[in-house]
């Protein structure tokens, strides 16, 4: 039996032990916790009877643009507990949290063009669109889909939890799900710009 429920700070450390395990991006402890302390509702886990995660979406709000939406950082799912429908569920909850706690209008993410699983997940089960191609968005220099799907939040609709979102921009080489964290240091950049604006965020 494995239940999906909200992450908490308690968590950070296995979700982190579960995305070295699964994807080649991966991120300073101290982004995961600028993320729990931005968007604690955006963070969810799948766990098993044991107390043990077994895969975690990580998402947060991108403020800074002129229509404020949700972004999936990273989603993976333990290779012991794929195609049983965890990934659609904690995505589901991750998009629920977007648009009705933050009024997102939209959600979007990166894919490296191979990863096939993933695609299928996003384009399929959940309704993602291709709304643009990044050439070699990723660190080894494959391409990434930029996907997006819409929600049914409209604009000035329940945002009001106060983050100003200034100081970590669209770091889209930086710290993102399925971006080129090795590229030029930057994952390491972003994680400090974030450790920033969670500062400012919890003063
Ligand atoms: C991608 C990933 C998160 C999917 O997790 P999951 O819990 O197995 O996904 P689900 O069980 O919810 O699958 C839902 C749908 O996704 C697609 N899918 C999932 N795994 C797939 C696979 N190996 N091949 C093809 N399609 C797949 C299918 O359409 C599936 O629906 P179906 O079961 O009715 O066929 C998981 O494979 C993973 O962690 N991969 C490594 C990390 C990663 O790539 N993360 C995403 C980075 S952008």
């Amino acid at each position: 039996m494995v239940c999906i429920r909200k992450a908490t700070v308690d968590d950070l450390l296995q979700m982190q032990a579960c995305n070295l395990l699964c994807l080649p991006e991966n991120y300073q402890m101290k982004y995961y916790l600028y993320h729990i302390l931005s968007w604690p509702q955006l963070l969810y886990v799948a766990e098993d009877y044991n107390g043990k995660i077994v895969g975690y979406v990580l998402a947060k709000m991108e403020e800074e643009s002129s229509e404020c939406h949700g972004h999936i950082t990273s989603l993976a799912v333990l290779r012991t507990h794929r195609k049983l429908g965890l990934a659609t569920k904690l995505m589901s909850a991750a998009q629920a949290a977007m648009e009705h706690v933050y009024g997102s209008e939209y959600v979007s993410l990166h894919v490296r063009k191979s990863n096939r699983a993933a695609f299928r997940l996003y384009t399929e089960t959940l309704g993602y669109q291709i709304h643009d191609i990044e050439a070699k968005y990723y660190a080894d220099g494959e391409d990434a889909y930029d996907m997006r799907k819409q929600l049914k939040a409209k604009s000035g609709h329940g945002h009001s939890h106060g983050h100003s979102g200034h100081g970590h921009g669209h770091h889209h080489h930086g710290g993102d799900c399925c971006s080129g964290g090795g590229r030029s240091g930057e994952a390491g950049k972003a994680g400090k710009a974030a450790a920033t604006a969670s500062l400012q965020t919890v003063e």
